[in-house]
């Protein structure tokens, strides 16, 4: 069994609805992954089951409420057999990348925390959230796309996902490079030629001419990985 993610959210149906495609709707199909939604309006105790209320201080925006998330998680915690970590998404957090995707790949999963509105009762992250992870460094209206980013990344490097065995490993930053063009059929279309060494069938050139670019590439738009 591969990793499992719970997700707290007051928006499930934008973690399950973007899950139901491609590998990542195939792979929780097969079982090689899951994912399971936590709603904290379903631990609420008020009337309204509020999520959120005014900041103390005063100020623009409303705050996540500390009850419905630490019930959340909670309840999230309860249905694992495992002591998983407690990730909150945040842009305050540490910088998620391909190698943090890979090493997650091949642990147990997590519970992801998002929030929503101007942020959480920051009590709720001193004692329910073992770390928190940014997607980089811009803000979302809640951290879900960042969870759905992370699970995809996530879930490309566990063995059975993509078709290829060895596909995520070709991609960008597997060997902290970007990737090389790729071409399909048909062989000049408005008088652009495929490039030809990739119709040469010489398997050994054509490995030597994916790495140049590769590097050419890198080295053209993201001086920084070299
Ligand atoms: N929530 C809001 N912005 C975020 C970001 N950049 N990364 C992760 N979670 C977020």
């Amino acid at each position: 069994m591969g990793p499992r993610y719970d997700v707290v959210t007051i928006f499930p149906d934008m973690i399950t609805g973007a899950l139901g495609y491609g590998v990542v709707s195939r792979a929780l199909e097969a079982g090689r992954v899951s994912v399971q939604t936590w709603n904290p309006r379903d631990y609420t105790s008020d009337r309204h089951a509020s999520v959120d209320d005014r900041p103390y201080g005063g100020g623009p925006g409303m705050v996540m409420r500390y009850e419905p998330l630490a019930g959340a998680v909670r309840a999230a915690r309860e249905a694992r057999a495992d002591r998983a970590e407690v990730v909150y998404l945040s842009p305050q957090g540490e910088r998620f990348d391909a190698a943090m995707a890979e090493k997650w790949a091949g642990g147990p999963g997590a519970i992801l925390v998002c929030g929503r509105y101007e942020g959480v009762d920051e009590r709720f992250i001193e004692a329910c959230v073992d770390r928190e992870v940014s997607i980089g460094d811009y803000v979302l209206s809640g951290g879900e796309p960042a969870a759905l980013a992370m699970m995809d990344a996530v879930f490309r490097f566990v063995p059975g996902v993509l078709g290829h065995e060895d596909s995520a490993g070709e991609d960008s930053f597997a060997g902290g490079l970007l990737d090389c063009p790729h071409y399909t059929r048909p062989e000049e279309v408005e008088d652009r030629r495929v490039p030809e060494v990739l119709l040469s069938g010489d398997h050994a050139a054509i490995r030597r001419w994916r790495r140049a670019e590769s590097k050419r590439r890198t080295r053209e738009r993201r001086e920084d990985l070299l």
